[in-house]
């Protein structure tokens, strides 16, 4: 089905927050899953976490940050405009239940994306414990809508200009010490900070859940492009996930996988942004003839 766009806009450089009208999407939603979505009639498929929706009003939303040509197309997308296909949702959702303390924690479109799972945590009755993980502090955003929902919170960022200064690698040993007991780990964002807080939490045995966001063609269990190793076995992140134990990921294999069109997605980006700034110029140079 096509969805309308009701709000694009950028919350952070690069960070866009999309609230699309899919009202079937919405009814069935559920923390952890995904959606895809194909920006226009050539586009490619490309999934997203959602974020948060709202079954009455039919609207759902995810966070994406521009880095190919879809994100880009999505990036130049305006309120009013509808986007050729969304489809959803996707994938199994989150297993919640009371743990008791669940460190939850999410970098990139990640720090979207815990949203619903905190709030889901905490209804389920267990002590949410939030770590937002960014370069820099003016990068972080949806941190008062998480406030609401967990009962602390950690920023950390990589030059130190707001909370804990450090990666996730230096982050995570401080707050396990300061939390003291940790009863359950989920992670949603980049790979590599899903691998380091997956190996963070391994020494102190703390059942783990890494959200693994793979490169998907079909999103339902076809195509294999999503494949991953889990325990030895190949499971698809589309249909198996996309929650997986931490502990148990074959890492290197999800980094080869991901890394395998690299070199294509950045000449098919180069050649359309090349075509866009092209498009941009030839309309200033006639707006100023007609001026
Ligand atoms: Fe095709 Fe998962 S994306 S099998």
């Amino acid at each position: 089905m096509t969805g309308k766009i009701l709000v694009n806009e950028e919350v952070v450089p690069n960070t866009h927050r999309l609230v699309l009208e899919a009202p079937a999407i919405a009814k069935r939603a559920k923390p952890g899953q995904f959606i895809m979505i194909i920006p226009d009639e050539v586009g490619e498929r490309v999934p997203f976490s959602l974020s948060d929706w709202d079954a009455e009003a039919g609207t759902i939303t995810v966070f994406y940050l521009e880095a190919g040509v879809s994100t880009m197309k999505l990036g130049r997308m305006k309120a009013g405009d509808t986007v050729h296909t969304v489809v959803g949702p996707l994938g199994r959702p989150t297993i919640i239940e009371k743990w008791g303390t669940v460190l939850l924690g999410g970098g990139c479109y990640g720090l979207g994306a815990i949203y619903p799972l905190a709030k889901a945590f905490k209804e389920a009755g267990n002590r949410v414990v939030g770590l937002l993980e960014a370069r820099t502090s003016y990068i972080v955003y949806n941190e008062d809508k998480l406030r609401e929902v967990v009962d602390e919170l950690y920023i950390v960022t990589g030059d130190g200009s707001a909370g804990i200064k450090g990666h996730v690698k230096e982050a995570l040993p401080q707050i396990l010490e300061k939390e003291g007991k940790i009863d359950h780990a989920h992670f949603v964002g980049c790979t590599y900070m899903m691998m380091v807080s997956s190996k963070g939490t391994e020494p102190h045995k703390i059942p783990t859940i890494a959200s693994l966001n793979t490169l998907m063609v079909d999103g339902t269990g076809m195509c294999g492009v999503c494949r991953v190793e889990v325990e030895g076995q190949t499971r698809f992140a589309c249909v198996d996930g996309p929650d997986f134990d931490g502990h148990q990921v074959n890492w290197d294999l999800v980094f080869t996988r991901k890394r395998a069109y690299v070199a294509e997605e950045n000449l098919a980006f180069q050649f359309h942004k090349c075509k866009q700034d092209g498009a941009i110029l030839k309309e200033d140079r006639a707006e100023k003839e007609v001026a």
